[in-house]
């Protein structure tokens, strides 16, 4: 895995700044305004920040921005970069600030002089997310990230608000590099291989194999991947750090490695974008990741099926009828609509089996979803307010962009089938809707639950405010933060 960028919190040293090496971090207040560290990089660059002060510059720039000076006179650093931030900021403007710093930093080491911040952790936070490389397969040697050091009044206190942000940061990027990872390296077992790893952090494994899933009627999923000459596998992580017998929260994902859209193929043009169609399962296992290694005081279960969308003689067929585990039979008119085969079978083993209290279930299901929201929000439907409403409000919080849309009955009539009990396609209209009216046919009445389409945001095409382009790791802290809000109570 991507390793973060090491963080650690020294006490304030002004005396130390002169001879810090790397990139060197300093705030200054809208108004303009240093902190006794600034002052001090201030008089060893001969009134330099002063200057920038006084000659306007940041007046055009919002909180969380940064202008950077190279190689500054006075100071071993190779960079200094100056940080407008109210010292009164927010969580949001403070990831925010730490992300430009990340941005700038790559795989220096870098020294954020925080002597004043009320949110040392976030700004550190923030940082670490946005200095991410996916390099796994870039031959040239290796540099190890540089450490990220950030000076501040009461070390202890920051370095135990970080614990669980280094957590949350780790969870992130085991989806950022499942979801970047190509499809021949990332195969079905490669990704069960991965999550069977996580047993090590004290989460309880267990994988689903072909056989297992033909013995409970899951053929619905089992029809995605029988093109394919990787088997498909049913993986389930379960975290129990809440009460015992609590009923667990159930987290959903699908992992389809690759989409070649099977015989209803795909156009050429793009495909390979399609090496993401796992992006739900990336962020499910990513959260299982965080969740454990902060010991999360709740019971929650990860599932993923994991399987490949290929072409072959042995590939499932347009017209084909299969019957999924619940026993409803499935009318295939289009093979490209294929996540949803797969979601049918985990969503309802994961009900018969865990009975949750709640259903979150997370995939790049639709492009439809791109066409309604583009890359700026997931798509939410859910058949429970109360759970939709904790979700949309965690992403919130945590500046993942998230939208509701409807569901309702004329939409799932428009899966009716003349052959079979539902068809997986439902025309063009409101894609995104048809394809979850398909997977609520799926929940049992009374089992809450939120369908999150993030087909737009799961990988981009351009920088985000946390993430370089590529794979985003949208929803590891929403989810995360969802089961602080709605399973910890705090
Ligand atoms: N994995 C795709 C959806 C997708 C498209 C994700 C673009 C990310 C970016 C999904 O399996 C799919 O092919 N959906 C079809 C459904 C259609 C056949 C009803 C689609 O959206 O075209
Ligand atoms: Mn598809
Ligand atoms: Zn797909």
């Amino acid at each position: 895995m991507t390793t973060p960028a090491p963080v650690r919190f020294a006490a304030t040293d002004l005396d130390a700044i002169a001879a810090a090496t790397g990139r060197l971090a300093v705030f200054v207040t809208p108004d303009g305004k240093l902190d006794a560290e600034g002052r001090r990089v201030n008089r060893l660059m001969r009134g330099a920040l002063q200057r920038i002060v006084e000659g306007g510059a940041l007046e055009k720039k919002e909180a969380g921005e940064v202008i950077s000076l190279a190689w500054p006179a006075g100071l071993a650093a190779e960079a200094l970069d100056m940080v407008i931030l109210p010292r009164n900021a927010g969580i949001e403007d403070s990831r925010r600030a730490g992300a430009a710093l990340g941005r700038a930093k790559g795989d220096k080491a870098l020294t954020i002089l925080g002597g004043t911040l009320r949110r040392p952790a976030e700004v550190a936070l923030g940082a670490v997310l946005r200095a991410y490389d996916y390099t796994a397969h870039k031959t040239a040697e290796k540099t190890e990230p540089g450490a990220i050091t950030v000076t501040v009044r009461e070390p202890e206190a920051s370095e135990a608000a970080f614990a669980p942000a280094r957590a949350v940061a780790e969870g992130v990027f085991l989806t950022r590099d499942l979801t970047n990872a190509p499809a021949n390296h990332l195969t079905t077992t490669a990704f069960a291989e991965e999550i069977k790893g996580l047993a090590a952090l004290g989460l309880k494994i267990t994988v689903l194999e072909e056989s297992d899933m033909e013995q409970l009627g899951m053929g619905a999923l089992l029809a995605v991947g029988q093109g394919s000459a990787s088997p498909s596998k049913l993986a389930v992580m379960e975290w129990q750090g809440g009460e015992t017998g609590a009923a667990p929260l159930a987290l959903v994902g699908k992992g389809v490695v690759f989409d070649t859209g099977g015989i209803s193929i795909k156009p050429a043009q793009g495909m390979e974008e399609m090496t993401m169609d796992m992006g739900g399962a990336g962020v499910v296992t990513g959260v299982m990741r965080t969740l454990a290694a902060r010991k999360a005081r709740a019971n929650v279960v990860g599932l993923v099926g994991l399987v490949e969308n290929m072409p072959s003689g042995t590939a499932t067929r347009p017209g084909d009828v299969v019957t999924s585990m619940k026993g409803d039979t499935i009318e295939i008119i289009n093979t490209d609509a294929e996540g949803r085969l797969v979601l049918a079978d985990v969503l309802w083993y994961a009900q018969k089996t865990w009975r949750p209290r709640g259903v979150i279930d997370l995939a790049t299901l639709t492009g439809a979803c791109i066409i309604a929201l583009g890359h700026e929000n997931a798509a939410a439907l859910a058949n429970d307010d109360t759970l939709c409403g904790a979700v949309l409000a965690a992403a919130k919080a945590e500046g993942e962009g998230l939208w509701r849309l409807p569901l309702g009955k004329g939409y799932a009539e428009m899966l009716k089938s003349r052959i079979a009990d539902v068809k997986n396609v439902g025309g063009r209209p409101a894609g995104t809707i048809t394809a979850a009216e398909f997977l609520h046919r799926f929940i049992e009445e009374g089992t809450p639950w939120v369908h999150l389409d993030i087909a737009g945001v799961a990988s981009v095409q351009a920088d985000t405010t946390y993430a370089p382009k590529g794979a985003t790791g949208w929803g590891v802290r929403t989810l995360d933060r969802l089961v602080r809000d709605i399973c910890e109570g705090d």
